[in-house]
């Protein structure tokens, strides 16, 4: 299966390409993630992405485009499949893939648009922490850690991220609808769009996702 996942932050991305990895077997290739990878590492690419992470802004086209081709080239991905999180972001990259997967002789399954209201978005994002170690995403409300602080999975601290500031949270969602909005219609242009509702909980989106859900 290859599938991406778009839309605003905290609508729950993460948590669906967790579930999608866990139990279809695809490869999750989150820009964000990769991106916070190489600020932790302390590289280059980091240090330079890390300027824009913490202003809520986009890192730029050209080095975003260059990191997921390599992504997307590798032997795992090209073996099992892949849900994209975050990435394509702008029209640009959303053009950019195309020619990457054409060159690939590879097609897309679907553009999955989750959609959620500002307010529930705010919410999700102010209360959320992640393991510094495996990623797993929580909630202090809906999915709290068993133990204050730590990871149900692996046991290692929880940690909130940087941009899930509110100023920086409001300027991540203005920039959404400026430079994603329009790649949403993009794919809606090519048929290959299915919106989903991703207001209810997790469970009830990924089967709404996978084309099973039923009230
Ligand atoms: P990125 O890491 O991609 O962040 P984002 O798109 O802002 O999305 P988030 O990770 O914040 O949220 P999510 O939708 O994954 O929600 P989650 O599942 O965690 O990007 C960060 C930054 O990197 C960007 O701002 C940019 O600077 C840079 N960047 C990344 N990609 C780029 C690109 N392509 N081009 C240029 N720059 C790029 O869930 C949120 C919370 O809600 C959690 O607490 C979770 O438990 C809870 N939750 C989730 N689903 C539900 C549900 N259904 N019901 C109740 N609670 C839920």
């Amino acid at each position: 299966m290859r599938l991406i996942l778009i839309g605003p932050p905290g609508v729950g991305k993460g948590t669906q390409s967790a579930l999608l990895t866990a139990r279809l077997g695809v490869i999750q290739l989150s820009s964000g993630e990769i991106f916070r990878k190489e600020i932790e590492l302390g590289t280059d690419l980091g240090r330079m992405a890390k300027r824009y992470i913490d202003h809520g802004e986009l890192v730029p086209n050209g080095v975003t485009i260059e990191m997921m081709a390599k992504q997307l080239r590798a032997d795992d991905v090209q073996k099992h499949g892949f849900v994209l999180d975050g990435f394509p972001r702008t029209v640009k990259q959303a053009e950019a893939l195309d020619e990457i997967m054409f060159e690939m002789g590879i097609q897309l399954d679907k553009v999955v648009s989750l959609e959620v209201a500002e307010d529930i978005v705010l919410e999700r994002l102010t209360r959320r922490m992640g393991c510094t170690r495996c990623g797993e995403i929580y909630h202090s409300k809906d999915k709290p850690p068993h133990r204050e602080g730590l990871c149900d999975k692996c046991d290692s601290p929880l940690f909130v991220r940087s941009d899930d500031q509110p100023e920086t949270i409001r300027e991540r969602l203005r920039v959404f609808h400026e430079k994603t909005a329009p790649v949403i219609e993009y794919y809606a242009r090519t048929g290959s769009l299915q919106r989903v509702d991703a207001s209810e909980g997790p469970e009830e989106t990924y089967a709404q996702i996978c084309g099973t859900y039923a009230k």
